[in-house]
């Protein structure tokens, strides 16, 4: 691990990493079906209108699976993580993929203005109860995009009352909605990932996240929530005032 890094990280995410790290170093700890993951990261970047060459921050890549599928697709990803266990097994997966990785926390200021696109899936910053009222994490990434760049966001959920976790916490389709009501021109979706199979782009419409929340609802069946949120100026604007409120501060 970064000894920089290490020691800039507060106690919280210090210890946050070490849990990671013991997950992570037993092997592949998330194990992930390419064939399902694949057709849906296409439609992603297909929908954001990203291009071969088109910059990625891959926030909380864990051992890095989704953003060797960025590299997979042309596109320029950089995965971070706390966890230096991750970062590790992603270089030594994924080092000829053409993705980079490092150990980073998101909510240092390293990463700003610099990505066309943040791709933050499962990011343990949102694994809270506050996830529809506290909006800090969503405004650290934006501050990442370049002007005109787009965020998006995944987390896995599932709608059935009967599914509970003692870790996870599942989020319905109106916390996503009531979280991303704050930004202009959101949009929000939940998908059962084979739409994008089958559908590719246009898995991301709103009659089939109706589709998929009922099936979810009834079969325990679980799923995405799906969040595109471009860097609008509004935001943009927020987020560069509050960062000179805090340099101010410091
Ligand atoms: C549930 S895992 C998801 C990993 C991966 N994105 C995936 O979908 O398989 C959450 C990840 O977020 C990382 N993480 C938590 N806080 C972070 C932070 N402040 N900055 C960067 N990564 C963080 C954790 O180390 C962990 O690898």
């Amino acid at each position: 691990m970064d000894e920089m890094e290490w020691c800039e990280m507060d106690t919280e995410t210090q210890s946050l990493a070490r849990a990671y790290d013991e997950k992570y170093r037993l092997g592949q700890y998330f194990k992930y079906r390419g064939w399902l993951y694949r057709p849906v990261v296409k439609a992603l970047v297909k929908k954001a209108n990203l291009r071969a060459g088109s910059t990625v921050l891959d926030v909380g890549c864990g051992q890095g699976f989704f953003t060797r599928l960025f590299a997979d697709l042309g596109l320029k990803p950089v995965g971070i993580d706390i966890s230096g266990e991750a970062i590790r097994s992603a270089q030594r997966d994924y080092c000829t993929s053409g993705a980079r990785f490092e150990v980073g926390d998101i909510l240092s200021l390293k990463y700003q203005g610099a990505y066309d696109c943040v791709f933050a899936r499962g990011l343990s910053l949102y694994n809270t109860k506050e996830f529809n009222q506290r909006h800090d994490v969503t405004d650290a990434l934006l501050a990442c995009l370049k002007p005109g760049g787009m965020m998006i966001f995944g987390y896995h959920t599932n709608f059935c009352p009967r599914k509970k976790s003692e870790s996870w916490i599942y989020h319905s389709y109106s916390d996503a909605k009531r979280h991303f009501s704050s930004y202009p021109d959101a949009k929000v979706y939940f998908s059962l990932r084979i739409e994008a199979l089958l559908l590719g782009r246009y898995a991301f419409r709103f009659p089939f996240t109706r589709i998929a929340a009922l099936i979810s609802r009834i079969t325990g069946v679980g799923g995405e929530l799906i969040a595109f949120v471009p860097r609008s100026p509004l935001v943009a604007a927020r987020n560069s005032s509050e960062l000179d409120a805090n340099r101010q501060a410091q």
